[in-house]
C-alpha cells in the first residue's frame, strides 16, 4: 500500500515509518518540522514539508494514497494547558483539514494517533475502552475531539477510521528514537541523568495513593506500538474501525523506573522529590485485551528493562538527538 504518514519526522511516526518500509509499503511523510526532525526522515521515504492546514499543499500529497496514518500533533500536556488555542488550532484544525482533503480525493482509510490522555483520572485500572472519557487537559481534549470527528465522518461519508490510544510510549526503533525539545518525558530524562547530562531527576510528587507514593504508568515499547499500526491498517481495509487501547497492562512507578534504569545502565541516578505536576493522574494502566483479540496483537518487548535498554542504546548513539 501507499501510506501517507503525517508527523513521520516525530518519535512514534518515524518508528512506524520504519515498520511500514520493512513491510514493503510505500511511505509519503508529511511534516512541518515544527517539532519533528529532518534527520528522522528515513531513506526510501518521499518527504513533503508543509502544514496540514494548507489545502494546496495537502491535496497533491494525497495523490495515489491508500491510507493515512495521522501522527502530526502537538503533544506536551503542560504546554497545552498554557496555550490551548495553539493545541486546538494545530491538533483539531490539522485533522479537519486533512479529513476534508481526504474526502475530496476519495482516500477513506485513517489510522489516528490517540492517547490515554482521553481518560483523565480513571475510576479504576486496568482501563478498558469503555471507561469514562474525562480529559484533564487541552491536549487530551483535542485527541478526544478528533476521535469524535472521526466517528461523525464515518457516519456521514463512509470514512473508515481506527483510533489507537497509546499509553506511555518508550524505547526506540532500529534507527529512530525519542528527541523532544524540550524533553519532558520520564525515561529520556532518567537516562540523561544516568549519563550525567543532567544533575538529577525531580520526581513529581511522593504522596499519590500508589505503592510507593509516586505515579504509576503503563510503559509500552514503541516497536510494539508500531506493529499494532501495521495490524490496524490491515484490519481497517477489511472493514474494522473504532478505538483501541495500546499498553502493556503493567504499571511501574516513577521510583521503579529509576531503579530499573540504574540496573540497565549500571549507573547511579540521583533524584529528589518535588511538587506534584498539575494534571498527572495517580495511575494509568491499560487493558489492551481488545487490541489483542481484534488485531491479533502481541507484545514482543513487554519488559521495562528491555524498553529501557533500547532507550539507553538510542541515547548513547545520539546523546544530542538528531542533528540540527
Ligand atoms: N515524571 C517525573 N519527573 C519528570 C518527568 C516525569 O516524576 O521529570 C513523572 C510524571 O509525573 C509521570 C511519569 O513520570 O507520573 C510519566 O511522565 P511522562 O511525562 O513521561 O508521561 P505522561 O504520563 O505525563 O504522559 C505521556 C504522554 C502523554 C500521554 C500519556 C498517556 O506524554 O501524551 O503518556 O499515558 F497522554
Amino acid at each position: 500500500m501507499r501510506i501517507l504518514v503525517t508527523g513521520g519526522a516525530g518519535y512514534i511516526g518515524s518508528v512506524v515509518t520504519e515498520f511500514l518500509l520493512a513491510g514493503a509499503h510505500d511511505v509519503v511523510v508529511v511534516d512541518d518540522l515544527s517539532t519533528g526532525h529532518r534527520g528522522a526522515i528515513g531513506k526510501g521515504v518521499t518527504f513533503r514539508e508543509g502544514t496540514l492546514l494548507d489545502e494546496h499543499f495537502l491535496l497533491p500529497a494525497l495523490d495515489g494514497i491508500d491510507a493515512v496514518c495521522h501522527f502530526a500533533a502537538f503533544s506536551q500536556v503542560a504546554e497545552s494547558v498554557a496555550d490551548p488555542l495553539a493545541y486546538y488550532r494545530n491538533n483539531i484544525g490539522g485533522a479537519v483539514s486533512l479529513l476534508a482533503a481526504m474526502r475530496k480525493t476519495g482516500v477513506k482509510f485513517f489510522l489516528f494517533s490517540s492517547s490515554a490522555a482521553v481518560y483523565g483520572e480513571p475510576d479504576g485500572t486496568p482501563i478498558g475502552e469503555d471507561a469514562a472519557l474525562r480529559p484533564l487537559n487541552a491536549y487530551g481534549n483535542t485527541k478526544l475531539a478528533v476521535e469524535r470527528l472521526l466517528a461523525d465522518c464515518t457516519a456521514a461519508w463512509g470514512l473508515r477510521a481506527l483510533s489507537l490510544r497509546y499509553f506511555n510510549a518508550a524505547g526506540a526503533g532500529e534507527s529512530h528514537g525519542e528527541d523532544h525539545r524540550p524533553e519532558t518525558h520520564l525515561i529520556p530524562l532518567v537516562l540523561d541523568v544516568a549519563l550525567a547530562r543532567r544533575d538529577e531527576l525531580v520526581v513529581y510528587g511522593k504522596d499519590y495513593p500508589t505503592r510507593d507514593g509516586t505515579c504509576v504508568r503503563d510503559y509500552i515499547h514503541v516497536k510494539d506500538l508500531a506493529s499494532a499500526h501495521l495490524l490496524g491498517l490491515e484490519k481497517l481495509i477489511d472493514g474494522y474501525g473504532g478505538v483501541l487501547n495500546l499498553g502493556n497492562g503493567r504499571g511501574f512507578s516513577v521510583l521503579e523506573v529509576i531503579r530499573a534504569a540504574e540496573k540497565v545502565t549500571g549507573l547511579e541516578i540521583p533524584y529528589r522529590f518535588g511538587e506534584r505536576r498539575p494534571g498527572d493522574p495517580a495511575v494509568l494502566v491499560a487493558s489492551s485485551d481488545k487490541a489483542e483479540k481484534d488485531l491479533g496483537w502481541k507484545r514482543f518487548y513487554p519488559g521495562i528493562e528491555e524498553i529501557l535498554r533500547d532507550a539507553y542504546a538510542w541515547k548513547q548513539a545520539r546523546p544530542d538527538g538528531y542533528p540540527a
